[in-house]
């Protein structure tokens, strides 16, 4: 059973607050993407969809005279940064497993590389399935973020794969053996 799921991520004050930034219709087509890499992957489907829910949570409003600037956007931005103390916080709060709060703080660190200097990480599967994730939903000039969904409709589309988690991952631990495994 997991301790936290991605229904309590989603609907918590939080998330609600710092997500409707990104896009809360960006945040769940990378949930979905995390959750079909993750078996090629062989990461946790549980670590995988929660990280991709959170990955932008760290956005700030990059506006100028009402509308996003995106090249102000990418000179001066953090939000991996800022998202993956978020998450980290807000996964903890909530009763998330120490280990787990850590990989899932970690892969929304690293989802980008646009504040980075040039170096040549060399990321985890479970890094490169968020990564990967949000780059399958990403579309010119950060119009992904644009993307509209409403709460009720956003709701069940958590819902339905927090059920799809629960019925995968136990077949994943008795493969791995135990979930830290899957890390
Ligand atoms: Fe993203």
């Amino acid at each position: 059973m997991r301790e936290v799921t991605l229904t309590d991520l989603f609907l918590h004050p939080i998330t609600q607050k710092f997500m409707q930034r990104s896009g809360v219709a960006h945040a769940l087509e990378v949930t979905n993407h995390a959750f079909h890499l993750a078996f090629k992957y062989n990461v946790s489907v549980d670590m995988a969809t929660k990280a991709a829910l959170l990955h932008d949570i760290g956005h700030y409003e990059w506006y100028r005279q009402g509308k996003w600037d995106y090249e102000l956007y990418r000179e001066n931005d953090i939000h991996a940064i800022k998202g993956a103390e978020r998450a980290h916080k807000l996964l903890i709060r909530l009763g998330e497993n120490p280990r787990i709060a850590k990989q899932i703080s970690v892969a929304i660190l690293l989802h980008t590389d646009s504040y980075l200097p040039e170096s040549d990480i060399k990321r985890s599967p479970l890094q490169k399935v968020v990564k990967l994730a949000d780059e399958m939903d990403e579309e010119q000039g950060g119009n992904h973020h644009y993307k509209e969904i409403d709460k009720l409709t956003a709701l069940k589309k958590i819902q339905k794969l927090d059920q799809l988690v629960d019925q995968y991952l136990p077949k994943q631990q008795l493969h791995l053996n135990t979930h830290e495994k899957t890390i």
